[in-house]
Formats: C-alpha cells, sequence, structure tokens
C-alpha cells in the first residue's frame, strides 16, 4: 500500500508550514515593516533590502529544517556574532517583533503552527539584545 507522504508525522515543520514559499512570504512581509522603521532602518548597512531579506528567509528555511542553502552561503549561523556590529537594545527588539508579528500574522498559519513559529521568534529575538542602552 502507497502510504501517502507526510501522514506518519514525518513531515518538517518547513513542510507542515508550506515550504519555501511561506519562508518567503514571511520574510518579505517583514522587511516592507522594517523599511518603513526609522528606527530599524537605519541599522541596515546596504542600500537595498533584498539581500537581509533573502539571508533570512534562507536562515528560517534551514533552521525550520527545509533546505541548507543558508549555511552553504554563509556558513554556520552564529547569529548572536553576527549581530554584535549593531545595537540590538529594547526598543530595536520590540520594533523587530513588531514588524515580524506582522509578518507571522500575514501567514495564516493553522493556530498550532503559529505558535511554534511565534515562540521561537520571540525566544530569539530576545537573546539577541546585545546593549541595555
Ligand atoms: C532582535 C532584534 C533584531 C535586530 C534589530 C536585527 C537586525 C539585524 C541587522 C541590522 C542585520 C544586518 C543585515 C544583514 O546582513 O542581513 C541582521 C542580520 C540577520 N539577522 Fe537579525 N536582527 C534581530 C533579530 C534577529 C533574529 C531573532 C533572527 C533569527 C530568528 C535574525 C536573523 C538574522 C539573519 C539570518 C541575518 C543575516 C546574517 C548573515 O548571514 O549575515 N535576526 N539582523
Amino acid at each position: 500500500m502507497e502510504i501517502p507522504r507526510g501522514t506518519l508525522e514525518t513531515q518538517t515543520f518547513y513542510e507542515q508550514a508550506g515550504g519555501e514559499e511561506t519562508f518567503r512570504r514571511l520574510a518579505r512581509r517583514f522587511y516592507e515593516g522594517v523599511a518603513e522603521d526609522p528606527l530599524l532602518r537605519p541599522m541596515y548597512p546596504e542600500e537595498d533590502l533584498g539581500p537581509a531579506e533573502e539571508r533570512l528567509a534562507l536562515f528560517l528555511m534551514q533552521y525550520w529544517g527545509g533546505p541548507r542553502t543558508y549555511s552553504e552561503q554563509r556558513g554556520h549561523p552564529r547569529l548572536r556574532m553576527r549581530h554584535a556590529p549593531f545595537t540590538v537594545n529594547r526598543a530595536a527588539h520590540d520594533a523587530w517583533l513588531r514588524h515580524m508579528r506582522d509578518a507571522v500574522d500575514s501567514l495564516e498559519l493553522p493556530a498550532p503552527l503559529e505558535k511554534k513559529l511565534w515562540d521561537y521568534l520571540v525566544y530569539a529575538a530576545g537573546s539577541m539584545v546585545n546593549s541595555a542602552d
């Protein structure tokens, strides 16, 4: 008998959430918010936010069990270290999560998947704070 893929709960979160398209939509919407944000926008060194959007999408795809393209291109994530050049204080943390909340909402994922994704993002954002000012 043919057992359809996924019925034995072998799917990764990446697959359950809709694969590459979902993570690209998430990163796209998030950076639309960042582009308009007076605190966050100046933190991004590049004129074009496209490459940053690509890195975030690839990182999240890899984190959730999708293709490992991020590490092929960028090496080990070491995200806290990569954020060290930027002042990630409480205000930056809150702004980042505000745009991420909007982006997560826009996906309209099933509630359990949305919660899992959001809980991770809250935890990860907290771990990126590197300044008390
Ligand atoms: C808490 C507030 C945060 C702020 C203000 C912030 C800001 C930034 C900035 C300014 C960059 C440099 C632009 C770039 O090279 O892409 C960056 C890079 C990046 N951020 Fe964040 N970030 C935050 C949290 C997070 C979190 C929670 C994650 C992951 C869940 C994340 C994932 C990334 C990734 C993957 C990159 C690209 C790293 C690379 O390969 O160079 N960031 N972030």
